[in-house]
């Protein structure tokens, strides 16, 4: 399926109708895709941190070096446990905002536990419909969550919105190879997506070329390479 930048509608290309559902069954299925979200991270976020704490470490380490550089307000997208909410230095003003209430409460455990200051708020919160101003934050996080949620297109829409003019979107995710053994295995994973909660084949060409979000730059990370964290900056 294509999205409209949306995420809502059917599209056709050259007068050609490609997804003939209406918005009404378009909206059921991201209720469908939201269920099967909300199941699958109420099942890790018990065991998350010990299954994905080291996995995605190198990814979350290099991000947070960056935006401990920068200033001001600091919004992560899909914060989950909150692994990375320590380590943010005091001059940065927080907010933590997730769909699953089972993973915000290992994260809202562990600011309570660690005494995290920097930490403003964290809040049940679906991505494709922020509820903050426009304008907000001056750095947007979106840590291996882009390739989770059922409408990224419209994430980095709500990410563009919420972020200052001159702001920055961090991106970190898996990202799908462009061939050889990791491309097979990330096909092969691909229809256990919903069981895994997140796409294996997830291109990152779907995050880039929103008119508001220009490209800085893309780093491969890791010792095997396999993720990457992208810098867009908020135009406009
Ligand atoms: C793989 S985890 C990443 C958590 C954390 N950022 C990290 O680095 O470990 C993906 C997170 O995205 C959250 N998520 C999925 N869909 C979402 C949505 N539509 N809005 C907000 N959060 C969402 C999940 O609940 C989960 O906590």
């Amino acid at each position: 399926m294509l999205e409209d930048g949306k995420g809502n509608v059917a599209v056709a290309t050259a007068g050609q109708v490609i997804d003939a559902r209406t918005p009404v069954e378009v909206e059921e299925e991201a209720r469908l895709d939201e269920k099967a979200v909300l199941a699958a991270y109420s099942r890790w976020a018990p065991i998350y941190d010990w299954v994905f704490g080291r996995v995605f470490e190198a990814g979350r380490r290099l991000a947070v070096e960056h935006i401990n550089k920068r200033q001001g307000r600091l919004l992560e997208v899909g914060v989950g446990t909150g692994l990375t909410l320590p380590r943010y230095l005091p001059h940065l003003k927080v907010t933590g905002i997730d769909l699953s209430p089972d993973m915000l409460a290992v994260a809202k455990k562990r600011v309570a536990d660690q005494n995290v200051s920097t930490v403003e708020a964290l809040h049940e919160m679906d991505a494709t419909r922020l509820g903050f101003a426009d304008g907000e934050f001056d750095t947007v996080a979106v840590m291996y969550t882009i390739t989770v949620v059922p409408h990224p297109w419209a994430v980095l829409e709500e990410v563009a919105r919420v972020l200052k003019p001159g702001g920055e979107a961090i991106l970190v995710s898996h990202f799908a190879s462009d061939g050889g053994l990791y491309a097979a295995v990330e096909k092969a994973l691909t229809p256990l997506t919903k069981r895994l909660g997140w796409r294996p084949d997830f291109p990152v060409s779907r995050v880039l070329g929103h008119p508001r979000l220009e490209h800085v730059e893309t780093r491969r990370i890791g010792f095997l390479r396999l993720f990457r964290l992208v810098r867009l900056r908020r135009v406009g």
